[in-house]
């Protein structure tokens, strides 16, 4: 079964007042791109192409003018407003008839991934039930966490809990199969007064139906809650592409390596790039395929 993408864009982005008191977080700067082209470039490399954008009435407008119907990426982006903070479960629930049925992955706006993403594609191609990571951090109580029992089995995830069980959080990119609609429908909100993910993945794993897939080294999943985390997470994407000279997180370059777009629609892309340096960039990309033998 397809599955279908969503990024969810919300939050108050409090811990960055005052960078976010204008603009919204995930349309900081992580080096030389927006935050939500990183969530973006994880779900194409997964092959999505169907996408939902949620976020506040109020930021939903920035994210349409930056990013549009997606067509000049060969992807169908959408865009629906979750007018009220209520959880980031409940964004499938505002998510259904987008997802029409169909199974669904969701990202949150502010999670950045860099890496081989076998992980992620094989996720996708589950049939069945509902398929969530764990990566090992240094402050486990920021997250969700998983709990094992002493075969190593997962029984639990807690939400932020004082005293984790583990040093492995989840991050926020979850992948559901078709019922992620109806189980939410089912839900009740928190003690905070939200549709917690993690007490949607907790239904799943009672039914026996959440795989929860620990990423070794080789990934990185970087945080960027603080002035601080931002930074570090700028930082580690410039020393990548300075040292590589290969963009991270390059929408464009994505949709014409993924054969979204072809070489006629990716020279548009390319001509109507404004910053010469990212132009040179793509016009590299494309050098480079032609140069290839097929
Ligand atoms: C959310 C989830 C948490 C998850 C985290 C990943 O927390 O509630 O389970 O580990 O995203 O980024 P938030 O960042 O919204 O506090």
């Amino acid at each position: 079964m397809n599955k279908k993408g969503i990024i969810l864009a919300g939050g108050a982005g409090t811990r960055l007042d005052p960078l976010t008191r204008i603009a919204c977080k995930q349309l900081l700067p992580i080096y030389d791109k927006p935050m939500i082209y990183y969530p973006l470039s994880t779900l194409m490399l997964g092959g999505i192409r169907e996408i939902l954008i949620i976020s506040t009435p109020k930021d939903l407008p920035a994210f349409r003018d930056l990013l549009g119907d997606g067509s000049r990426l060969g992807i169908r982006l959408e865009y629906i407003e979750q007018p009220a903070p209520e959880g980031i479960a409940q964004a499938f629930l505002l998510a259904e008839d987008f997802l029409a049925g169909s199974g669904a992955t969701l990202i949150l706006g502010d999670n950045i991934f860099y890496g081989k993403l076998d992980f992620f594609r094989s996720a996708l191609a589950m049939e069945k039930g509902a398929c969530v990571f764990g990566y090992h951090v240094r402050d486990p109580e920021r997250f969700g966490v998983v709990e094992f029992n002493a075969s190593r089995r997962v029984i639990s995830i807690e939400e932020k809990p004082k005293l984790p069980k583990s040093n492995f959080a989840v991050p926020g990119l979850y992948v559901y199969d078709e019922s992620v609609v109806a189980r939410v429908k089912q839900q009740k909100p928190s003690a905070r007064g939200e549709l917690e993910i993690t007490d949607l993945n907790n239904a799943y794993l009672r039914d026996g139906a959440l795989e929860v897939r620990l990423l070794g080294r080789g990934i990185a999943w970087l945080d960027t809650g603080t002035p601080a985390s931002l930074l570090e997470a700028g930082n580690y994407i410039a020393t990548i592409e300075h040292q590589q000279n290969l963009k991270v997180a390059c929408i464009e370059e994505v949709a014409f390596n993924r054969g979204f777009i072809n070489e006629a629609e990716f020279e548009l892309v390319i001509s109507a790039t404004r910053s010469p340096d990212y132009r040179r960039y793509l016009e590299g990309v494309l050098t480079e395929w032609r140069q290839q033998p097929r």
